[in-house]
């Protein structure tokens, strides 16, 4: 039962938890300069101090939680925190994003851990272009990944693409079938302007309606599926069953259901994607705040939280990045894989 609501009447309900800002890959879309300016090590928080958050957010009412990243399993020993988190009363639900490239030696410590869900992105199928795309190889570890999930018992495994006009554009029909294949649920996703995209232009956005026709070209008309749920994905359902997600963050956003936050790897509260400004949890946290003054600090702010970041862009005439390079390395909490994809 949500206990907190925003000034919207959205409920606090999902923790997107970043547990690094570091990534073994250079996606295009997200990572796409020579150098980044990392989060300070002694910055990071400990397994202690993110499950001692993790049950603040708990006892506000938060439901679900995804390990983000940057990419999450460049973490060590992730698994441990995965089992201090699995077992936690009021903890439905325990998700993790991942790129895929380690899950081959982690996914059955994840699972034995009690992981209870997997996302892993891929782009393509090609690991020439998946070396274009993230300036890194490694395109037949992401398979092996994906395989070694499957095998480790994650059954509803689901797939993210992110979908860039003149550069994987023609892999919708193929990535669809290759989910067909393993029976996951892939998502295609609009790019998004966010942080840390600084290559994005309008023209590279592949629209929902536009992945519809693709999908529908090959398949036949895809029947809209209803339960949503506050999640970024509407769902579709081929004639043979099959299932599938459009993420349309860009052209229609769903800032309205909106029930997410994100904490930083350095423990910055952010009520929305495209928030500028964080409530730092960590100097409360290690200046031995109690239980009820973290509580205390968290439930007025998202009372009054009015975000609508994905909105806002939406309704700019003019559409560019949405911070300029030297703004990002001023304040890496800008980036998108700081505050965790
Ligand atoms: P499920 O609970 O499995 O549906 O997870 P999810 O779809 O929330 O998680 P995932 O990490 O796979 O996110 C998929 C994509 O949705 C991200 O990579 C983003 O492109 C987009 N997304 C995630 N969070 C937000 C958000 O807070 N706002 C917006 N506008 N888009 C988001
Ligand atoms: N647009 C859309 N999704 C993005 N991600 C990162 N950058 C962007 C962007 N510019 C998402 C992708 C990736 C996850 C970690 O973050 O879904 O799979
Ligand atoms: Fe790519 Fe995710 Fe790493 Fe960003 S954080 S570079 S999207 S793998």
């Amino acid at each position: 039962m949500p206990l907190l609501f925003d000034a919207h009447r959205r409920p606090l309900r999902s923790l997107r938890l970043s547990v690094t800002d570091r990534c073994n890959l250079r996606c295009a879309y997200c990572m796409p300069e020579e150098e980044y300016r990392w989060l300070e090590r002694a910055a990071l928080l400990s397994f202690e101090e993110l499950a001692r958050l993790v049950d603040r957010f708990l006892a506000l009412g938060v439901t679900k939680v995804r390990l983000t990243g940057g990419e999450p399993l460049l973490r060590r020993d992730l698994d441990v925190l995965v089992a201090a988190l699995a077992t936690k009363p009021g903890l439905a639900d325990l998700a993790l994003t991942t790129n895929g490239l380690l899950l081959a030696e982690q996914a059955a410590a994840l699972k034995r851990a009690g992981l209870h869900r997997l996302t892993v992105s891929i782009d393509t199928l090609d690991p020439r272009r998946f070396e274009q795309l993230t300036r890194r190889s490694g395109h037949d570890a992401l398979l092996a990944g994906i395989e070694a999930a499957r095998r480790a018992g994650f059954r509803d495994l689901k797939l993210d693409t992110v979908v860039l006009r003149g550069v994987n554009d023609d892999e919708v029909v193929p990535l669809l079938r290759y989910a067909q294949g393993i029976g996951a649920e892939i998502r295609f996703i609009e790019y998004m302007d966010v942080g840390g995209a600084t290559r994005w232009s309008r023209a590279q956005v592949v629209p929902r309606a536009e992945l519809l026709a693709t999908v529908a070209a090959a398949f036949g008309p895809a029947t809209p599926l209803p339960d949503r749920d506050g999640a970024p994905a509407e769902r579709f359902a081929l004639r043979d069953g099959t299932t599938f997600g459009i993420i349309a963050s860009t052209t229609a956003p769903f800032c309205a259901s909106c029930d997410r936050s994100r904490l930083t790897a350095d423990g910055m509260w952010f009520t929305c994607l495209y928030a500028t400004q964080g409530l730092d949890l960590r100097g409360p946290l290690r200046a031995g705040a109690s239980d009820a003054e973290l509580e205390a600090l968290l439930a007025p702010r998202w009372q009054a939280r009015s975000d609508r970041g994905a909105e806002e862009r939406l309704a700019l005439h003019e559409r560019a990045p949405f911070a300029p390079l030297a703004t990002l390395q001023g304040d890496p909490h800008l980036e998108m894989h700081t505050r965790g994809g």
